[in-house]
C-alpha cells in the first residue's frame, strides 16, 4: 500500500504591494472597514509589464517546490493546477506550467474548484499517488484576481478582500504507514452556485450579450459574493469537514498541531479556532499580508508556516477550505 507525502512546498507573491489605504484612494473604503470585517491589512497585485501572470507565478512556486523535493522537473508526472482564474479561457494553466517549464509531456490537469481548489488538488494527486500509477505529482494553486476584479466603489465588496499569488506542493509517493496524507474529504453543494460567482463570459453569458447590456446595471463580468450567506456557510461547513477528517482517523482537535484553513477571511479562521479551542500557535493565518488568494492561499500559509519551523516532523497537520461552488474540502497529514 503506498501513501503519499508532500516533499517540497513553494510560493511566490508579485512584488508589488497594495494596501487598504492604497485602495481608499481609487474607491470608497477604508482601512478601518477593511481590518475590522476581514483582517486584511495589504495583498499583492500583479503589476502591469511585471511579466506574472497565473501560470508564471505558478511556475515560480513550483520551481521552489520542486528543488525542496530533492528531485528535477523530469520526475513529476502530473501536473495539477488548481485556479478560478487561468491565464486564457481555455487551454487551463497546467499545460502552460508543461511548457513554460520545459517538462516532458506529462499530463496537465486543471482543477476548478476556487477557494477549496487546492485541497481538491492534492486529493486527486493523492488518489494516483496510492493507486500505484504515479510517484511525484505537481500540485499548484495560483490566482490573478487584481486582473478580474471591480476597482470602483461598485465592487468594492469583494474586489478589496482578493489578493494575488502562488503556492506549490510535491506530492511524493511513500511507504511509510500512518504519515503523509491520511485522508481526504470533499463536498459540494451546487444550490449555492450563484451566490460567489462570476457568471460571464460563459456560455450562458456570451460576449455580444455583455457588450449589448448596460454596464451600470448588470456585470456578468465582475465576480459577484453574497458575503453574508457565504460567511454563515463557511463556518458551518469548516468545521463539519474538519470533524469528519479528525473522526475518519479516530483523532480529536486535541490532537491537532497545526490547522491551515483556507485565507477566506479571518474572521471565520478564528471562529473556527474557537470552536475547536485551538490555541494561536495552532492556526496559522497571513490573511493580513496577503488577503484572500483562494486556490493559493492554502499553499502559501503551508510553505510559510513550514518555513518559520511551525511544523515539525510527526506535526498532525490539518488543512481545510470552504468557497465558491459550494465547495468545502479538508486533508488530514501526519507530516
Ligand atoms: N469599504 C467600506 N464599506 C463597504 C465595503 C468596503 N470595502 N464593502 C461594503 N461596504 C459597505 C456596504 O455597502 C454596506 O453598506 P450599507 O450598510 O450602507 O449598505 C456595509 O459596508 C456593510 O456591508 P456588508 O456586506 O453587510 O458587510 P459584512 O459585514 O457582511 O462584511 C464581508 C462583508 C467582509 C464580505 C463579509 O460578508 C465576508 O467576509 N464574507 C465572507 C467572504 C468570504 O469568506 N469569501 C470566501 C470565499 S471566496 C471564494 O471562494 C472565491
Amino acid at each position: 500500500m503506498y501513501t503519499s507525502k508532500i516533499s517540497g512546498l513553494g510560493y511566490y507573491v508579485p512584488e508589488n504591494v497594495v494596501t487598504n489605504d492604497d485602495l481608499s484612494k481609487i474607491m470608497d473604503t477604508n482601512d478601518e472597514w477593511i481590518q475590522e470585517r476581514t483582517g486584511i491589512k495589504q495583498r499583492r497585485h500583479i503589476k502591469k509589464g511585471d511579466g506574472n501572470s497565473t501560470s508564471v507565478m505558478g511556475v515560480k512556486a513550483a520551481k521552489i517546490a520542486i528543488e525542496r523535493a530533492d528531485i528535477s522537473k523530469d520526475d513529476i508526472e502530473l501536473i495539477i493546477f488548481a485556479t478560478l482564474s487561468p491565464d486564457m479561457y481555455f487551454p487551463g494553466g497546467g499545460v502552460r506550467v508543461q511548457d513554460m517549464m520545459d517538462m516532458k509531456t506529462i499530463p496537465a490537469l486543471d482543477v476548478r474548484n476556487q477557494c477549496s481548489g487546492f485541497v481538491y488538488a492534492i486529493s486527486v494527486a493523492d488518489q494516483f499517488i496510492k493507486t500505484g500509477m504515479y510517484k511525484n505529482v505537481l500540485v499548484i494553486g495560483s490566482e490573478n484576481h487584481s486582473g478580474g476584479l471591480d476597482m470602483t466603489t461598485r465592487g468594492r465588496g469583494v474586489s478589496v478582500i482578493f489578493g494575488d499569488g502562488a503556492g506549490a506542493a510535491v506530492l511524493t509517493r511513500s511507504k511509510e504507514e500512518g504519515r503523509g496524507i491520511l485522508s481526504t474529504h470533499l463536498h459540494s453543494e451546487g444550490a449555492h452556485a450563484k451566490e460567489l460567482s462570476l457568471e460571464g463570459p460563459s456560455t450562458e453569458h456570451w460576449v455580444p450579450e455583455i457588450i449589448a447590456e448596460d454596464p451600470q446595471e448588470n456585470i456578468p463580468y465582475y465576480p459577484y459574493m453574497n458575503g453574508q450567506f457565504v460567511f454563515k456557510n463557511a463556518v458551518v461547513r469548516f468545521s463539519e469537514v474538519i470533524n469528519e477528517g479528525l473522526q475518519a482517523n479516530n483523532l480529536t482537535a486535541a490532537d491537532i498541531n497545526m490547522l491551515i484553513p483556507h485565507q477566506a477571511n479571518l474572521r471565520i479562521s478564528q471562529f473556527v479556532q474557537r470552536q475547536f479551542k485551538l490555541s494561536d500557535d495552532q492556526v496559522y493565518n497571513n490573511i493580513q499580508k496577503y488577503g484572500n488568494t483562494t486556490a493559493a492561499s492554502i499553499p502559501i500559509a503551508l510553505t510559510e508556516a513550514w518555513e518559520e519551523g511551525k511544523i515539525k516532523e510527526g506535526d498532525l497537520v490539518v488543512l481545510a477550505a470552504f468557497g465558491s461552488g459550494f465547495t468545502w474540502g479538508s486533508a488530514i497529514i501526519k507530516w
